[in-house]
């Protein structure tokens, strides 16, 4: 069965913690796409088009991820407009559930067919979150453990500019 299932978020950039979610989304969905918000009101450092680059590349080794998107409209509408019915975040800790309800209740209802599906965080990257990354990196910390390497490599690069 062709279940498509749609991945959202800023993904500036995308780290560990976005992978983690993804690689075990692909053992139960055939048709993922990751979908990253150009969410200007978040000020990310990266660019839409750096952000989907950088996605693709280190997503490029998933079969089932079929397509890395970017989009500038409200998510229910995207997922219509792909038909895809289920939406799949990642929750971390407790503090991350009560956005989340906030989230798919509304994309519920702009979209009743549409359904979240929320998977926990593995463990060992439940801290991560891509503002503490980026912090770190601004105070030259050690990144490397929380970001793929092409990903590290920009951001850094990035900073430098
Ligand atoms: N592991 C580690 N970190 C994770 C994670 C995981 N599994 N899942 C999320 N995060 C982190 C992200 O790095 C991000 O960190 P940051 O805030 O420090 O950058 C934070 O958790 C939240 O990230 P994300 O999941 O990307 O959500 P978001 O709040 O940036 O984006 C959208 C959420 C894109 C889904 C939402 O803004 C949206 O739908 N926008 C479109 C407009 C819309 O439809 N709005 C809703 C109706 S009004």
């Amino acid at each position: 069965m062709n279940t498509i299932a749609i991945y959202p978020g800023t993904f500036d950039p995308i780290t560990y913690g976005h992978l983690d979610i993804i690689v075990r989304a692909t053992k139960m969905f055939n048709n993922i796409i990751i979908a990253i918000a150009n969410n200007t009101k978040k000020k990310p450092i990266f660019s839409l088009k750096e952000r989907i680059e950088l996605t693709r590349k280190v997503t490029l080794h998933l079969k089932y991820v079929r397509k890395v998107l970017g989009f500038n409209d409200l998510l229910a509408n995207l997922a219509k407009k792909e038909r895809s019915k289920i939406l799949i975040r990642g929750v971390r800790t407790i503090l991350d559930f009560d956005y989340e309800v906030k989230l798919a209740t509304i994309n519920k209802k702009i979209y009743p067919e549409l359904d979240s599906v929320f998977l926990l965080s593995s463990q060992e990257v439940s801290f991560i979150s891509s503002s503490f990354v980026k912090e770190m990196a601004l105070y030259k910390g050690n990144i490397k453990p929380y970001l793929p390497k092409e990903v590290h490599a920009a951001l850094i690069k990035k900073l430098r500019q």
